[in-house]
Parts: structure tokens; C-alpha cells; sequence
């Protein structure tokens, strides 16, 4: 999914011709954002309750906008309108704080008319059903306008964790004492734009120059000439060949495994948790010729399916617990395996901001055990003499350094590769996520 205010893409679309100031925040808008926020209140994805919203263009830009946005914000918004009410929201009128923090979200970030947005946000109230809270609305919001300069700052300065739950910013303050600023800094960042160029459909070169003549001045990688980083968010339908399957959105991070991984011609490889896709089309990319995905997801297996076809990848896609090898294993053993594992996503939460809503202390341990499954699952399954890629888009040690370690020492046939492009990147080093990537070889 790709971010940006709306209007500011430089590609002249639906949505960026939607600029200087009259930026049209809807009423579907409005009345669908707060029900995506009332969805990922009752723990689904942003990301899946996003893609079932029936809005295009223009429109689909500004929710995006809004609703990413409001949840990036959201501590420091509730914070706020905990300054602005007397008292907190009772239960059955819950609707009504998602509606307050996507108002004072456009109030902060929007680019319309103050009053215009103060009207717009009161006259939802009618909309959720809440016409008693008119008044309400109206005078917290004009009170914000009024005050805003000190409320801002009184918000900021009583909050040392800079937006995020107090377990992580402690966590993540204890882990990395130096690079906590920088990390809660690219956290509270709308992220760039990363393409990977397929290059088995046209050379990076030469796409690129179809980047510039579009106005798109792309900015690339030392290790990689199919990596390139974009200065601005646009509709990713405008990118030349997007619908031929010329390039793909995937951040620099995410596409250091295949280079990695390093796959060769005639090797069996497999792609243990596939979905969306993104790295089993990287693999392939590169030359692998024999790939198996497997996702324990039926519904976001079939997101790869779409993902695939679209670039013309050819891989034998699997709905199957990985760990659970009898229930899919056919025997014959693997060169390669990436097993990108599910984890807390503590390295991504710049793209995806509920995150910090849906994930607590106690997913850290669940995720490692997870993950400590699916690398004993997987092992035997890779020939002697092979390699086992362990990823994760997350910063935290036990889901990472600490995972591999335990695993060296249950299993003696296993060895620590070292590889120039392993170890942990932090968000927005380099612009890119946060991931972690160890590589492990097995004795002949
Ligand atoms: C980090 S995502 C993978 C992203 C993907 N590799 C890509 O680059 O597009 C983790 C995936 O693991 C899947 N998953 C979680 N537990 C699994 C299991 N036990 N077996 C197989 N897949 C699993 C999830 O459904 C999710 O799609």
C-alpha cells in the first residue's frame, strides 16, 4: 500500500490533481474512514480492511491519507483530546473518539479550510448516530484551533515515548539506547516509495529512464541496479508497466533477501510463508527456476496468486502450516529456503502504523515461539550442504539474534553464514524498514 497527502504525487493522477488546498475529504470519506478505525479497533488489519473498501482514485487516496495517518498520530491524538474533554468517551459512544482523531488529524496535517474541516467532522456525528454530540464536536475542535500552539506543545512535552505504547518505546529504548530517537523519528514518518524493477521484464536501466520521463527522478542502492527509492508516494497504476508486471512496490529492506539467498538456476527452493508475495517474485527474479510458496493464509495466498501472475512468475503455490512438514512435505529435500517468519512487525510500523494498537508485551514471546517452530519445522527439509534464510521485519532481539543463537545451539549441523548484507537494519536506515536476515548453512 503507498502513502501520500494527497496532492503529492508528481505524476498528475486522480489523486494529485486533488492539490492546492481543496483537497476533497467526502463524506464516504469520512463515514468509511472511521469505520476502517472502528474495524482496526476490533483487531483486523489496516491493510485488510482497507482493501475491502469499494473507494477509487482520488477518494482512496484521501482515506488512505487519513486513516494511516490518524493511526500513526493516534497516542499523541488521544492524548490531546484527553487535554480538550472534561471527561472520557462511555462505552457505547465509542465511535465518537475515532471520529474526533481523524477530525483533529485533518485539522493538523489537512490542507482545507479550518472551518470547512470543523463543519465536515460535526456534521458526522449526524452520520454515526450521534447527533447529541453536535455541540460537543464543534467546541472541542474550535477550542484546538484556538489553542492549538499550546496544546501541541503541552502534548509533546509530556510524552517521552514520541507516539508509541509505553512497553515498546521502553523496550525499544533499553534495546537501543543511541538509535531510539532516530527509530521513534522514521516510525512517525510517512515512509518512501520503493519499486524493484522486474528485470526479467525489462532492464533496470531502461526503466528507469521511463522514470525520468515521467518527472520521477529515482534514487538507487549500491547492491542492488533493480532497487529504487522514489521522492514521493504516486498512484502506483500511473508507474509505467504497472499493469504489465514491469515493477513491483517493495522496500529496499524486503529486497535484500533474494539477494541474499542468492538463488541459482536448477535449484529447489521454497518460500515458506509467501504471502503477499513479494519476496517469492524477487527469488524469481533473480533466476530461480524451481520455487515452492507456502502460506498458512488461504486468503493472502491468493493475494500472491494475483501478485505472481501479474509479474509472470511461475511458482507452485501451497495453503499449509509450514512447521507441520508431514501435511505437505513431499520428502524431496529443498537447496534453499526462505523463511521469512511471521513477528511483531516492530521494524515496519511506518507502514504499518495499528501496530502499535494491535500488538502488546505478550506477542513478543508468542511470536519467537512461533518462529522458533517454523525454523525447527523447516530444518529438516533442507539438504545437507544447504542454505535457510531467517527473516523478519522486526527489531527486537529475541524475535532475531536471540532466536538464531537458541537455534545454534539445539542444532549442532547448523552454522551461522556470514553474508555482507545480514544482520539487523533499523526503520529508516538507509530509508529503508527495519529487518533482520541470518543465514544459516547445514553441514554436509
Ligand atoms: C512476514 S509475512 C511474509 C511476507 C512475504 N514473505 C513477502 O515478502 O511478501 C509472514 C507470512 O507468514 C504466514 N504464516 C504465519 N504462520 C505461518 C505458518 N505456520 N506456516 C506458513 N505460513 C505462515 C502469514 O500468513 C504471513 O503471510
Amino acid at each position: 500500500m503507498t502513502e501520500a497527502r494527497p496532492g503529492a504525487g508528481r505524476i498528475r493522477s486522480a489523486s494529485s490533481s486533488a492539490s492546492a488546498g481543496k483537497i476533497p475529504v467526502g463524506v464516504a470519506v469520512r463515514q468509511t474512514a472511521v469505520a476502517v478505525l472502528r474495524e482496526v479497533d476490533a483487531g483486523q488489519t489496516v491493510d485488510a480492511a482497507l482493501l475491502r473498501v469499494p473507494l477509487g482514485g482520488a477518494e482512496r487516496a484521501t482515506l488512505q491519507w487519513l486513516v494511516l495517518g490518524t493511526l500513526r498520530e493516534y497516542l499523541t491524538l488521544q492524548a490531546l483530546a484527553g487535554k480538550l474533554l472534561r471527561k472520557g468517551w462511555r462505552e457505547e459512544d465509542h465511535v465518537l473518539r475515532f471520529l474526533l482523531s481523524l477530525a483533529l488529524f485533518e485539522l493538523r496535517h489537512g490542507q482545507r479550510p479550518a472551518f470547512a474541516v470543523v463543519d465536515d467532522w460535526v456534521d458526522m456525528t449526524g452520520v454515526v448516530q450521534r447527533t447529541w454530540a453536535r455541540g460537543l464536536i464543534n467546541a472541542v475542535l474550535r477550542r484546538y484551533l484556538r489553542e492549538r500552539a499550546a496544546l501541541d506543545a503541552a502534548v509533546a512535552d509530556s510524552d517521552p515515548d514520541f507516539g508509541h505504547p509505553a512497553w515498546l518505546a521502553a523496550r525499544l529504548r533499553a534495546v537501543y539506547p543511541q538509535d531510539w530517537p532516530a527509530i521513534a523519528a522514521a516510525n512517525n514518518a510517512i515512509p518512501p516509495l520503493w519499486l524493484r524493477v522486474n528485470t526479467r521484464r525489462i532492464e533496470a536501466s531502461a526503466y528507469r529512464r521511463l522514470l525520468v520521463e515521467q518527472d520521477l527522478e529515482a534514487v538507487g542502492v549500491a547492491w542492488s541496479d533493480a532497487a529504487l527509492r522514489l521522492p514521493a508516494s504516486v498512484p502506483v497504476a500511473t508507474l509505467p508497466g504497472w499493469a504489465a508486471g514491469w515493477v513491483a512496490v517493495q522496500d529496499g529492506a524486503a529486497q535484500l533477501a533474494a539477494h541474499i539467498l542468492e538463488p541459482r538456476p536448477g535449484e529447489r527452493i521454497l518460500d515458506a510463508c509467501a504471502a503477499p508475495g513479494g519476496k517469492t517474485a524477487h527469488l524469481w527474479a533473480l533466476g530461480a527456476t524451481s520455487l515452492d510458496a507456502l502460506d498458512r493464509s488461504a486468503e493472502r495466498l491468493q493475494r500472491v496468486g494475483e501478485a505472481l501472475e501479474r509479474q509472470g512468475v511461475e511458482a507452485k503455490l501451497m495453503v499449509a502450516d509450514a512447521a507441520d512438514t508431514g501435511a505437505w512435505w513431499d520428502g524431496r529435500y529443498y537447496d534453499a529456503i526462505l523463511l521469512d517468519a511471521p513477528c511483531t512487525g516492530t521494524g515496519v510500523i511506518r507502514r504499518h502504523p495499528d501496530i502499535r494498537l494491535r500488538r502488546h508485551l505478550e506477542d513478543v514471546a508468542a511470536a519467537a515461539a512461533q518462529q522458533a517452530r517454523l525454523l525447527a519445522g523447516l530444518w529438516p527439509c533442507l539438504r545437507p550442504g544447504g542454505r535457510l534464510l531467517y527473516a523478519t521485519c522486526s527489531v527486537l532481539p529475541e524475535e532475531n539474534d536471540a532466536q538464531i543463537a537458541t537455534f545454534l545451539g539445539r542444532h549442532p549441523d547448523a552454522r551461522h553464514s556470514a553474508h555482507p548484507l545480514t544482520g539487523q537494519t533499523l526503520p529508516g536506515q538507509g530509508e529503508m524498514d527495519g529487518f533482520y536476515y541470518a543465514l544459516l548453512e547445514k553441514g554436509a
